[in-house]
């Protein structure tokens, strides 16, 4: 199925494009790609890769290849809640391995799975960038900080009810204020 930005993208493709030099288009290949993935339920298909080539005048693979490089674009179709599990040691130290293990088993799933509702995928990735809150899972664009298993767990049963969770420290601590 061929990708194409709707009405609205099509004039933030202009803006964005208009952010760089005519003969250095290939500069808005990255929010080019986020924009379709936005638009695309969250993941880059090849029809993307292939639209935003044309646009920014490159050969596909060199989209594909900036695609590929960065975990913020998904290569495959993801779940309506992308959990992303960050690995790297402060969030390791605080304990993101037993709620990656607890998840797993509540949701019935691994890495890189999504469940049978389509609600939830799984992922791995490195420092996210809020190690002073570990451990820290991002949900979609936002963090969740500062979790336990039981914590977590109840941001999924929120999640599955429709309901909003709190996105930052789940302790209350204040953005990255040493803790009581
Ligand atoms: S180590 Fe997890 S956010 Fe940096």
């Amino acid at each position: 199925m061929t990708f194409e930005f709707n009405t609205e993208n099509q004039k933030k493709v202009q803006e964005i494009l208009a952010k760089y030099p005519t003969e250095r288009k290939k500069s808005a290949i990255m929010p080019l790609l986020d924009l379709a993935q936005r638009q695309n339920n969250n993941w880059v298909s090849k029809d993307v890769i292939a639209c935003v080539a044309q646009i920014t005048e490159v050969p596909e693979i060199k989209v594909y290849e900036v695609a590929s490089f960065y975990t913020m674009y998904n290569l495959q179709p993801v779940g309506k809640y992308l959990l992303q599990f960050c690995k790297t040691t402060p969030c390791m130290l605080r304990g993101i391995d037993q709620i990656v293990k607890d998840c797993k088993t509540k949701l019935g799933i691994d890495m890189d799975e999504t469940t049978l509702d389509g609600l939830f995928t799984l992922k791995e990735v490195e420092c996210l960038g809020a190690c002073v809150n570990a451990p820290v899972v991002q949900i979609n664009d936002d963090f969740a900080e500062d979790l336990t298993s039981e914590t977590f767990l109840k941001i999924i049963d929120d999640l599955r009810s429709g309901k909003a969770f709190k996105v930052g420290s789940q302790t209350g601590r204040q953005c990255s204020a040493a803790s009581n």
